[in-house]
């Protein structure tokens, strides 16, 4: 898709779900309490890119302890409703896991077979502990059993965009998360 027709782009934006000033009130909160919990710990904070990187960006600046970064890319394959996944790592990160407390940045647990996924993956690798800070949690759509341990907001099943996530590559640069509206362009 290319979008070069701005009013068409704008359409497609429906409400406000989550806005600017409620994300950077949640990211200070979850700053804390990773820089509290993690005080003294060797710490990585792992992103799988691509939707997570705004995330990643900015809860990072709210950690006040030292941490190191490090990226992930995945590409899924799901076939129908079986639960059982395909992920294959396109990019991979370059630390030895086993000396880091990990942290798995995401942008937004839906039916939680890809993060399943990535955690077997890094679980093989032996980390000092792993746990997942998710920005955005759809409980309703989760096919695989599986929690975060940090969730800053809890939506219902509707498709969103914006701050990291996109549609068909579009609307990550948004500021705050909007509700996509359906309509052909
Ligand atoms: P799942 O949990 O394996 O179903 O996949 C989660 C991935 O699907 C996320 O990392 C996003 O890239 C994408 N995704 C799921 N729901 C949305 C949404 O509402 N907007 C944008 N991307 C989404
Ligand atoms: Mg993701």
């Amino acid at each position: 898709m290319t979008v070069t027709d701005k009013e068409a782009y704008e359409s497609r934006i429906d409400r406000v779900l989550i806005s600017e000033e409620e994300i950077k009130q949640a990211l200070k909160r979850c700053g804390e309490q990773i820089s509290r919990e993690y005080e003294g710990k060797p710490l990585l904070l792992v992103s799988v890119l691509k939707g997570a990187f705004v995330f990643l960006a900015d809860l990072c600046r709210e950690i006040s302890i030292p941490c190191e970064i490090g990226f992930m890319a995945a590409q899924s394959y799901f076939e129908g409703t079986s639960s059982r996944g395909n992920v294959q790592i396109t990019y991979d990160l370059a630390q030895d896991l086993s000396r880091y407390h990990v942290i798995i940045v995401e942008d937004i647990i839906d039916t939680g077979r890809t993060l399943a996924e990535i955690i077997k993956l890094i679980n093989i690798r032996d980390p000092l502990s792993l746990k997942v800070v998710t920005l955005l949690d759809k409980p309703s759509r989760r096919v695989v059993p599986l929690e975060a341990d940090i969730s800053l907001f809890t939506i219902p099943d509707h498709f969103v965009i914006g701050y990291g996530l996109d549609c068909g590559e579009y609307y990550r640069n948004l500021p705050y998360i909007a509700e996509y509206k359906e309509k052909s362009l």
